[in-house]
């Protein structure tokens, strides 16, 4: 069975706890897990942003506000957990080998942070590494890699396919700062330039558009690779 790990960024799956887009990935997840062995590793979103500068306001560490950021992201997992129910493995597994061990149940296995100084692409990346995924797919807030931001800068452009080094010159210059929303973390850039597995960047605010991978040669995204084979669709 074909292996896939799964970046599922806060900002997408829990924007604010009063905007939950949780239930409309039940399904999806279902479906890809029955014919995948998934791993989802969960963000933390708007919330964990909130609790790291409450944080600061006290004064805290970047390392502190960093630890409060990942309880949040394990606080996000736990909610996708009991929202796949059965499907899931029953507790948020807190490192790699764990998630290893826990898919030998044949259930999704969920996880959020581990470690001060990087963010959930990041562990999602080691995790792709670990479990030897086929594919790594990052859900984000935008429909994948740009030249600079699109929110700023109206002549950026989303690349359709790059290199991981090519990913890694885009990401180098970022901050690196509990709770700052970038593009990827550099860690996990790494990683992916590293390990070799490819990684898709896709809109992840729409759940349908990973359906598409199910059915689709190329839906939108950005496609990471260095051999340029497009993965799709996921069989
Ligand atoms: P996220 O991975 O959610 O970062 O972790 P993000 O870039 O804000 O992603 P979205 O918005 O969910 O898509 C939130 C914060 O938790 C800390 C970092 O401070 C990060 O910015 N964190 C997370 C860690 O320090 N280590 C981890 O392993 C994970």
């Amino acid at each position: 069975m074909p292996t896939i790990v799964l970046s599922l960024g806060g900002s997408v799956l829990l924007p604010d706890i009063d905007r939950p887009n949780i239930k409309p990935y039940i399904s999806v997840l279902t479906k890809i897990s029955s014919i995948h062995r998934l791993f989802v590793v969960v963000g933390g979103g708007g919330t964990a942003r909130q609790y790291i500068s409450l944080a600061r306001s006290f004064d805290a560490d970047e390392a502190f506000s960093d630890e409060i950021g990942i309880m949040v992201t394990r606080l996000n997992a736990m909610l996708l957990i009991g929202a796949l129910g059965q499907a899931a493995w029953p507790s948020v597994v807190t490192s790699h080998t764990e998630a290893l061990c826990a898919a030998e149940s044949g259930k999704i296995v969920v996880m959020g942070g581990i470690t001060p100084g990087q963010t959930t692409d990041a562990v999602a990346a080691v995790l792709a590494e670990r479990v030897s995924a086929d594919l790594f797919i990052n859900l984000t807030a935008v429909d994948g890699i740009y030249s600079a931001d699109p929110r700023t800068d109206p002549s950026a452009k989303r690349f359709d396919t790059m290199t991981p080094c090519e990913l890694l010159s885009v990401v180098i210059g970022q901050q690196a700062v509990a709770g700052v929303n970038t593009v990827m973390d550099i860690v996990a850039v790494k990683m992916v330039e590293r390990c070799g597995i490819p990684l898709f960047v896709m809109d992840g605010r729409d759940p349908s558009v990973l359906d598409s991978l199910l059915e689709s040669e190329r839906p939108v995204g950005t496609l990471v690779t260095n051999d340029g084979k497009i993965p799709f669709p996921l069989k």
